[in-house]
């Protein structure tokens, strides 16, 4: 075994004995990090090339920092997106969500669909709407200063417009336009804070994760938004907790101007988003 491998394997057992969920895929990401190269090519690093920088990189993951907040880089479907402090670092189980919205708006035939993405963190859902809906308008909100700061530098140069705003009552001249509402909101119960994992709990901003007693709070005043901003027949898109699954599509009755309200499972085949149209008159 060459020097590098050797390492990758203590560093995996470091990173077990520390309670990382994923140690051998981290201590590989790291090291191919640390080398400039993927990590299916980490035997092509010669022994002499060993870098002390992986050991700090170990020890920062080893005490449950993001893999992503060390790289700076988070994956997000075809995109790769920039990440740290200050803003949530975007999840594979979002992808599924956003993978539907496309295949919502592409079916719509309409020719340049208006889409607006809510709680947009470091903008990884507008961003991928973007660019796997070449004809789309997308627009991104994010409320928090530090998310804003990190979404500002994902989308420049992009197609993605970025408003510093709050969700609730942002883009009122869009009000009746917008063809798809799509938001991976704040959603956990305060009541949970000590079972979320330490990656998120201490280094996730609070505003990206928690939202009132039964995590519902923003949800709620979304489907406000989302009705406001939605042309009718148009759709909107909501993340969840899997725990949520029974509760959220019970936000978008017809009572309140819905139709077609429905649950959606992820890849793991767990609850995950809420989907609803607003009602054609
Ligand atoms: C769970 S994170 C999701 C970020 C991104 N959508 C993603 O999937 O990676 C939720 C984001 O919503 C933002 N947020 C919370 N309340 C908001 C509000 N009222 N208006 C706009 N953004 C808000 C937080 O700052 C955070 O960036």
């Amino acid at each position: 075994m060459n020097v590098l491998l050797a390492e990758v394997a203590q560093a995996t057992r470091r990173l077990a004995d520390a309670g990382v969920p994923s140690p051998r895929f981290d201590a590989e990401e790291l090291a191919g990090w640390v080398h400039g190269v993927g990590r299916g090519e980490l035997h092509r690093v010669a022994d002499a090339d060993f870098d002390a920088r992986y050991w700090e990189a170990v020890a920062r993951r080893e005490a449950r920092e993001p893999l992503q907040h060390i790289t700076g880089r988070a994956f997000f479907r075809y995109l790769e997106l920039e990440v740290g402090a200050g803003v949530f670092v975007p999840r594979p189980e979002t992808e599924s969500v956003v993978g539907w919205a496309i295949d919502a708006v592409r079916a719509m035939d309409v020719a340049e669909p208006l889409v607006v993405d809510l709680c947009t963190g470091s903008g990884a859902i507008a961003l991928a709407l973007a660019q796997e809906v070449p004809r789309s308008r997308v627009h991104a909100v994010e409320l928090d200063d530090g998310a804003y700061d990190w979404a500002r530098r994902n989308t420049e140069g992009t197609r993605v417009t970025l408003h510093h705003a709050d969700a609730f009552t942002a883009l009122p001249e869009l009000d009746g336009q917008v063809d798809l509402v799509i938001s991976n909101p704040p959603y956990i119960p305060l009541t949970e804070w000590e079972y979320v994992a330490p990656e998120a709990r201490d280094h996730d901003p609070s505003l990206a994760l928690f939202s009132g007693e039964d995590g519902l709070d923003t949800i709620r005043g979304l489907e406000r938004a989302a009705h406001r901003l939605l042309r009718p027949g148009g759709v909107v898109v909501v993340e969840h907790a899997d725990t949520q699954g029974g509760l959220v599509p019970w936000i978008f009755t017809e009572d309140r101007g819905w139709a077609d309200a429905a649950d959606h499972p992820d890849l793991n085949n767990r609850p995950r988003f809420a989907t609803a149209r607003r009602e054609v008159p």
